[in-house]
This record gives structure tokens, sequence and C-alpha cells, in this order.
């Protein structure tokens, strides 16, 4: 051997090395888990798989969007699960009733019952707040505002009840919870996450998933995801499907606390996140989590024991290196087992049987994953009581308690609420009676701001909440604020919002900062009009995330963290206005769940210098007077410190 090939093979040799001591360090940094078998199920499972050809295996791999596939070719693939994204009903008609739902669903099932007979087809979702794609579901509060809440039966009840409309439906799996432990509010999904306290977060996850999960058996419950595996919420800047730089400890501790907690709650579906991930210790760039075998097997399958299925994201896997959404053998081989791929599938398709045969992905792979997803299918009892009914889509009354628990008063004037039943009230601000911003993203559509009112004919805004227990007689609404004079009622209420986003639409880019009277100038000059002008205005603001409010709230009497409602309007008029005879006020039991900002430019959610720290919040019965006025530091112009 000369000099240069045993220089080479020395640090070949160390490479080797220093990559099993990443490894090592990466899969120690998490719990070790033991696998819980059912003997009977397994047995069942081999039975299964030992019948299947490769196309049926790869056909069970493969999940098309209900858009780009029909019944006939579920059946002439033998494919084993399809999805509906944000904005995919039945027939592309957003009406679509839950019968039409259910009848879509029989077909596709009927398919593929016929391509594998005894091995049925599941259908994923994302009812991330309910069955948030289905007119006349009731919308729940999102997880930020759940987080507020801190409330685990709440969460497991939200879960059963999401889980019934699913079934009523007719689909099987819901793409929920999100687990993620944000770092950065500006990522356009913070309010997807129940919080910045991975406790918080394990917590209310397993609930969520115990929630979902209930009665799977017997045809109630629905599959649960843990989700986006893992480190979704950590990306620098919050800026979506970026990169988060953490530790293996903090990538275990922080970001993989809700999977330890979905984990114990039996989650049987985890869905690969976007982001990438570089080990901050040991300063290496893992990359994209949709190929990352150390994560997803060393770490998921074998370190915890995770016996599920691994989904992947929406074409997730192109964006692994050297790979299109249509062919990842390496996405596969590092242990994906479901390939989210909506529209290209056909071509999936092809492609992998290719790379199963020219042995770029070992068939023993292949078995591993279709072994996975054959116990995930024979968990769950197809034949569901559910009925096919609107009624069986909604919980009004669950909901209405979730925002009554989540909303969180950032500030108060003693005495001013609630409300007297006999007050005459002035309502500003368009949101106040817009059903697309009480509820925010995934509402009907997938950034839920292309939506009207008539999208939730289940739905009650704010002001006809007010209007039902004050009498319209007792309720004027200005939306801009411009035609009413103050003087001539007990109090304005002010609905200020965001626009509804979801995913990276959401994000604040970095030339921008969170100060939201600058994101939404024509909201700020509505409360600037009735502002001062002798009678108190209680301002809610309806967000997916803090934001910089000093103005605002200088320019109120009450400010009330709202987050996104949802359709049930009522439940923000139960703790606005006193109640009628004989119930006890409820005051404000909300308590933050992330830092609420006291600069334009405070993102983290580690803020020190916050207006509010996490678990801060009145109570709204608090006797003494904060009449300090909050500093207004100007913004840094033009962006915030990179
Ligand atoms: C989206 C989201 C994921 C969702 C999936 C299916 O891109 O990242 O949360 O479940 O696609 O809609």
């Amino acid at each position: 051997m000369t000099r240069s090939t045993a220089l080479l093979a020395a640090l070949l040799a160390l490479a080797t090395m220093a990559g099993a001591a990443e490894t090592d360090a990466v899969v120690q940094a998490w719990p070790a888990r033991k696998p819980v078998r059912d003997a009977a199920l397994e047995a069942k499972v081999e039975a299964a798989l030992k019948n299947l050809t490769l196309r049926q295996k790869i056909g069970q791999m493969t999940q098309p969007e209900i858009r780009a596939i029909t019944p006939e070719q579920v059946r002439e693939y033998a494919i084993g699960t399809i999805l509906n994204g944000g904005g995919g009903w039945p027939g592309q008609d957003r009406a679509a009733t839950p019968a039409q739902w259910r009848e879509l669903s029989e077909k596709f099932q009927a398919a593929a019952l016929q391509a594998t007979p005894g091995i049925p087809l599941i259908w994923g979702t994302d009812a991330v707040h309910g069955h948030n794609n289905v007119r006349g579901a009731t919308l729940f509060p999102h997880n930020i505002a759940l987080g507020a809440t801190r409330d685990a039966d709440l969460v497991r009840d939200i879960g059963r009840a999401t889980a019934r409309a699913i079934r009523a439906s007719g689909l099987h799996w819901a793409f929920s919870p999100t687990l993620a432990v944000v770092q950065d509010v500006r990522w356009g999904r913070t309010y997807e996450s129940f919080g910045v306290d991975p406790a918080l977060v394990k917590r209310l996850g397993q609930a969520s998933v115990e929630g979902l999960q209930d009665g799977m058996k017997e045809g109630r419950g629905v599959l649960a995801t843990a989700k986006h595996y893992v480190g979704d919420g950590g990306t620098r800047r919050g800026i979506d499907q970026g990169v988060t730089q953490a530790s293996p400890a903090d990538l275990a501790n922080v970001h993989g606390a809700g999977y330890l907690g979905a984990l114990d709650a039996g989650v049987l579906t985890v869905m690969t996140s976007f982001s990438s991930w570089t080990d901050s210790a040991g300063y290496v760039e893992h990359g994209k989590m949709h190929g990352n075998a150390v994560l997803m097997t060393g770490v998921l399958k074998d370190r915890l024991a995770f016996d599920g299925l691994i989904v992947s994201d929406w074409d997730g896997v192109g964006q692994v290196p050297g790979c299109t959404p249509e062919d990842c053998p390496a996405a596969i081989n590092a242990g994906i087992d479901v390939v989210m791929v909506p529209f290209k599938w056909k071509d999936f398709f092809n492609n992998t049987v290719r790379a199963v045969e020219q042995g770029k992905i070992p068939m023993a792979r292949i078995d591993d994953a279709v072994r996975r997803i054959l116990r995930v299918k024979f968990s769950i009892g197809m034949q569901t009581p559910v009925p096919a009914t609107v009624e069986a889509m909604q919980a009004p009354e669950l909901a209405r308690r979730a925002v009554r628990e989540s909303l969180v008063l950032l500030k108060n004037k003693p005495g001013l609420l609630p409300l007297k039943g006999t007050a005459r009230v002035l309502v500003v601000g368009a949101a106040a009676d817009s059903l697309a911003h009480q509820s925010g993203g995934w509402s009907v559509t997938w950034q839920g701001r292309d939506t009207s009112n008539v999208d939730y004919p289940q739905g009650t805004s704010l002001l006809a909440a007010l209007r039902q227990r004050l009498g319209a007689a007792q309720v004027t609404f200005d939306a801009d604020g411009s035609k009413s004079d103050p003087k001539n009622f007990d109090a304005v209420v002010a609905v200020l919002a965001e626009t509804p986003y979801a995913e990276g639409e959401g994000d604040a880019r970095i030339t921008e900062n969170l100060r939201f009277s600058r994101r939404h100038p024509k909201d700020a000059e509505v409360l600037q009009r009735v502002a001062g002008r002798g009678k108190p205005v209680v301002t809610l603001l309806y967000s997916g995330r803090p934001l910089y409010v000093n103005d605002l709230a200088n320019k109120s009497d009450a400010f009330i963290a709202a987050w996104q409602p949802g359709t049930e309007g009522a439940g923000l008029v139960d703790v606005l206005v006193e109640p009628t005879a004989g119930k006890a006020w409820p005051g404000f039991t909300g308590r933050l769940s992330f830092p609420w900002p006291a600069g334009p430019c405070q993102f983290s959610s580690h803020e020190a210098r916050s207006w509010w720290p996490v678990g801060g919040g009145l109570s709204g019965k608090e006797t003494q007077a904060n009449t300090k006025a909050l500093p207004e530091p100007a913004d840094p112009a033009p962006i915030c410190p990179l």
C-alpha cells in the first residue's frame, strides 16, 4: 500500500469513526423504548404481506390526491391510500355534503378492495381544528389557542369530536396534531403549535392523539399523525421548510418532546418535516429530514420502537438531493413508508417499481414499509357507526368552551369587563363579521382567506353573537368606524385581525417586523377613529401568533388575544358580556403559551424583555388599575437586525 492510499485509508477510517460517533450522539440523545407487539396482528400482517406482488406493495406505498386519481385507477394500480389536500373536495365542490364525501370514499374503497382483497384503503385529511375541509363542520380554535387553555381534557375531547366528524365523512386518517415547539414566531405555522414549552406540547399532543384514536377499532376513532418530524418549528428566522440548527440533545428534548407523548398515546403515523437539521454541537449538516435515515430509522423506528408508518409530506421527497417528487429511492431507503405524491403518483409508482427491480431499493425495505402500512390498516375498524350527517360533524358547545378558555386578557380597566347585558355597543372592524378571519388558515380552503360567511353556514361571528346576547337594537356595526360617534354608546368593541394564512404564505419575511399596525394599517386606522372619544374600547386581536401591539393597546381600555376562535363566536361573548341571571362570569382563564412581544423585532420564543412572559394574562377580576402607557419604540428602519 502506497503512502497516499494509506493516508486515504486512514482518513476514511477517521471519517467512518466520526460518522459513527455522530450517529451515536444523535441516537443516544433519545430515550430507548421497547416495542409492544400483538402476535395476532403480526400474524395477520405476515399472511397478507406474503400474497402481495411488487406492484401491489408499491401501490400500498403511493398516496395520490383525490383530484388526480379515479377509483378505476386505484383498482388498476392497487393504490392503498389517498388524501385530500386543503381545498380538495369531492367533485371539487366546497359545498359537498358529508354524504357526498362518504359516497366518494366508498367508491375508492370498493376499487381498492377489488385490487387487494382484505386490505382496505385509508383516506387522510388535514383536520387540524375540526374537520375543516367540510362545509358545516364545527371549527375549533387552532392549537395556539388550545395551548393557552392548558386543558388536556378539552384537547382530548376535541380530538374525539374531530374523529367523529372525519368518520362521518367516510375518511380514516387525520394529519394532526402538529407537535412543533416554535422558536421564532415569524413562522407562518406558529398557530399550529401548542406553544414554546416542550412539556406542554408533549402533554397536549398526547391528549390530542388519545382523543383522535379513541375507539379506532370500533370505527369511531381515526388514525392520528404526529407531525412534522422533527424540528419543523425550529427553523432559522422561522423560515418555513428552512434549516433547524440544534444540538442532538435539544432536537430530542425540545423538538422531540411531542413525539414521546404521541408514542405514549399509541400514535400510528408520523409525517416527516420539510425542514432540514444541522447538528449545532457536532457541526454536522444532516440536510433534509425526508432523507434522514438516522432520525427516521435509527431514532424513530429503532430507538423509539415506532411500529407504525412514516408518511412524507406533500412532494417532500423531491427536496432530497438527487431526487424528484416522482423518483426518490433515497427517501424510501431512509425510512419513508408512504410517499405523499399528490399528482405525479403514476410516475412515482413506475419509477419505484423499477428502482426495486434494479436493486436501488432492497425488497426488505419495501416489505418493512408494507408491513408497517398493513399493521396500521389492520388496527382501525373500517366500518363506522357514525352517520354521514352534518350534525355528526358538529360540537358547538365544546368549541364554545374552547373559545372561552383560550382568550388571554393582556390589558384591562378594572370593572370594564364583563360588559352589562343592557349595554349599547358599537362594533368596529370588518373582521367582527368575518368567519374567515375568525377561523384562520386551514378553513374550508388551504389558506382560508378565499372564503366568505356563506362557506360557514354553521358559524356565528362575534357580531352575530353580540346581537344574539344583547339584542340587535343594542348593537351597531360600523366596519371602519367612520360613521358613528362612540359617545352614543356604552362601549366600543374593536376587532383587529390578521388575514388568514397557512404554511410559508404566512411567514413574516426578514424584511418585515411584527408591528401589527404596519402589517394591517387599515385595522389600526379603525381603532384610531374610536379611541379617546370618551367611551371605553375593548379590542380583540384575531391572530395566529403574538404580534407587537403596544401602540394599539395604548389606544384600548382592554386588549384581548383571541387567536383564531373558529366558528363559535358565542364563546367570545360568554366572556365579554355578563352572564344571564344565575350563572357566574368565568373571567379570563387563558394564559399565554408564547411570550408576548414588547418590541416590533421580538420574534424569539425565549424573549426575556417581552410585554408578557409565557403564562401571562389577566383574569379580568383585578381591582388594581394598570394605567401606565406601554412604551412605543420606533421601528428600526427599515428592517429588524438580522
Ligand atoms: C402540507 C403540510 C402538511 C399537510 C400536507 C397535506 O404541505 O405541510 O402539514 O398535512 O401538506 O395537506
